[in-house]
Parts: C-alpha cells; structure tokens; sequence
C-alpha cells in the first residue's frame, strides 16, 4: 500500500491509485473537481485541467516537488506523496483560469438550459469562478442536432470532455459517435449524423457534465427543482432496472440512473426503462432520493415540503413523502 496526504489528510492506496482517486478515498472539500474524468469509463480524463493540483512532495524516495502543478486524474499516487489542493493557492488561481477558459465558448443560457440545477460547469463557476470575462471575441455557434428522436445535442454547449464518446464506445455496439475536427473547430458528431439507436445510448445524457446532450422527453418541462426524485425499480431484461424518477405530483417527468455523491451514475440504464417508463404502475417506488453531491438540488428541499410552499408551487398537489 502507497501512503499519500492530501491538504493535510492522509490515506494509504494500493498502487495505480490516482491521486483523484485517493482524494475521493479521503472524501470532503478536498476532492478536486472533475469535468471529464468518470470512473466507470476506461480512459477517461485529461481533457479539461479542473482536476490540477500541486504535488508539494514527489514521494518518500524522491521528495522534490513537482515543478508544475499536474492533473490528479491521471497522476499516479507514489510512496510517501504530499498534495495540495484547497491548501495551495497556486491551485486555487489556476482553476479560476480553467473555469474562464471552460467558459470561452460555454453559452451562459442557464436560464433556458434543462441542465441548470445539476450542471457540474455551473457549480464549477458558482465555486472556482469569477464574474466578469475578458472575452471579446465572438464564441462558437452551431445549429442543435437531433441525434435520434430521444437526445438533442446542443453543440454550443460542450466543453469536449470525450465522456460521451467514450460512454458509445465502451457500452453500445459500434461507433457511430465522435469527436470531429481539431482545436477551435472540434465538434460532437454521429457519422453522418445518424442516430444513435442502442438500446443504451440515452446514457450520454447523464454523463454529459454541461447540457449539450439533453433528455428530448424532458425539456423545456420543469426546472429540476421543482421535481421530486424518487428511487425506484422494475424486473428489466435489459439493465438493473435501479433507476431515479424525477416526479411531480404522481407524474414522472423524466428517469435517470441514480448518480453518486460525484454525480457519476451507479449503473448505466437502458433506454427502454428511461424513455419509454413514464407510469408510476411501471415503477416500484422505494422513497425520495436524498441527492449527496453539493449542487441546488442537493438541498433536498422535497423531503422537507410545507404546504403551499414558494419552492414549490405544485406542493399542495405532492402527498410527502416519508422521510
Ligand atoms: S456533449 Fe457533453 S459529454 Fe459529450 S463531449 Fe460534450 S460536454 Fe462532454
Ligand atoms: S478531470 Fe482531470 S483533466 Fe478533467
């Protein structure tokens, strides 16, 4: 076992442990955030820099430090590591300049975007960022595609993470999703843009951190605060059948996997429980989701609902769920 210390909190990891593996080991405000690094798909990360840090000491052996501040996602821990993350104010700078490079061509739609409330680039900005930019230039715009007749892809708001692409590679049959194109032109793309028609290609919508990828039955219908989630199962062929519901009154507005306190799903879910279940008879309902991760819907108001409550406005309608 390999003993690393990160701001202060140590813990000991088997070899190949990444230091972003260690930090969530560890757990609290010292995780670095991660907008494209995603534990369950092989190969993930190094794209987005969120994730740097300062490795103050190299190892037991060799502790000179690193001489530049390096990627935790991708950085194996060593014997005897020392790490600065929300200690190092070298970090903290730097991630404000990722945050405003992320936000170069990153709309500021929030307000119209079915992502807001669960967007890891806007809690990133809410956290890391500051509130004025110095871009000038025009962003990048592209026209939304319909890939298939579930998932609308809104190009202008991806940060090329490759979670998406990576998720098509790894858990549906044959490629037909890339990225396109290189630096400043780099775009999303199907081949020739065909749909993605396996049966677990609406996943891309709950690894996708922003909300370029977005659920086609779901949007533009509620903000996610006004829905309630709730855990639930069904006897599914396909997947686990472990899925989130996101309901208001007794109607479900959309399904999700369940996703951790790192918003990274549990279990990947096939597109029949996601796109095609929406009767609360399809579902056995096990009780409110409690939502870990800090973001605003984290605030897990619902468990909480008085009658006629502002938060609310379909409270009255909603029988509370037991706590
Ligand atoms: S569409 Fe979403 S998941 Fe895919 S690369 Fe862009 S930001 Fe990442
Ligand atoms: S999470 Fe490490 S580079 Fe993106």
């Amino acid at each position: 076992m390999l003993k690393i210390t990160i701001d202060g909190h140590s813990t000991e990891v088997e070899e190949g442990t990444t230091i972003l593996q260690a930090a969530r080991k560890i757990g609290g405000e010292i995780v670095p955030p991660a907008m494209c690094y995603y534990s369950k798909l092989k190969g993930s990360g190094g794209k987005c820099r969120t994730c740097l840090v300062k490795v103050s000491k190299g190892s037991e052996k060799d502790p000179r430090p690193m001489p530049k501040l390096v990627a935790s996602c991708s950085t194996p821990v060593q014997d005897g590591m020392e790490v600065q993350n929300i200690t190092s104010p070298e970090v903290l700078e730097t991630r404000k300049a990722i945050v405003e490079f992320l936000l170069i061509n990153h709309p500021l739609d929030c307000p119209v975007c079915d992502q807001a409330g669960e967007c890891d680039l806007q809690d990133l900005s809410f956290e890391h960022g500051v509130d004025t930019s110095r871009f000038e230039e025009g962003k990048r715009e592209f026209d939304q595609i319909d890939i298939g007749e579930n998932i609308k892809l809104h190009m202008n708001r991806c940060i090329l993470c490759y979670r998406c692409v990576y998720t098509v590679n790894q858990i549906t049959d044959g490629r037909i999703h890339g990225v396109l194109y290189r630096g400043d032109a780099s775009e999303i793309s199907t081949f020739i843009q065909n749909a993605i028609t396996n049966d677990f290609s609406g996943n891309v919508i709950d690894v996708c951190p922003v909300g370029a990828l977005t659920d086609r039955s779901f949007r533009f219908k509620s903000r996610v605060w006004f829905t309630r989630p709730m855990d639930a199962h069904r006897d599914c062929p396909k997947c686990s059948g472990k899925v989130t519901l996101w309901m208001s009154a007794n109607d479900i507005y959309r399904v999700t996997a369940r996703k951790d306190e790192f918003n990274e799903v549990e279990e990947f879910i096939c597109n029949e429980c996601r796109f095609e279940k929406k009767n609360a008879e399809d579902w056995i309902i096990e009780g409110p989701r409690t939502i870990t991760r800090t973001s605003i819907i984290s605030v897990n108001h619902y468990q909480k609902l008085k009658q006629g409550s502002i938060i609310n406005p379909v409270a009255k309608k909603i029988e509370k769920p037991s706590e």
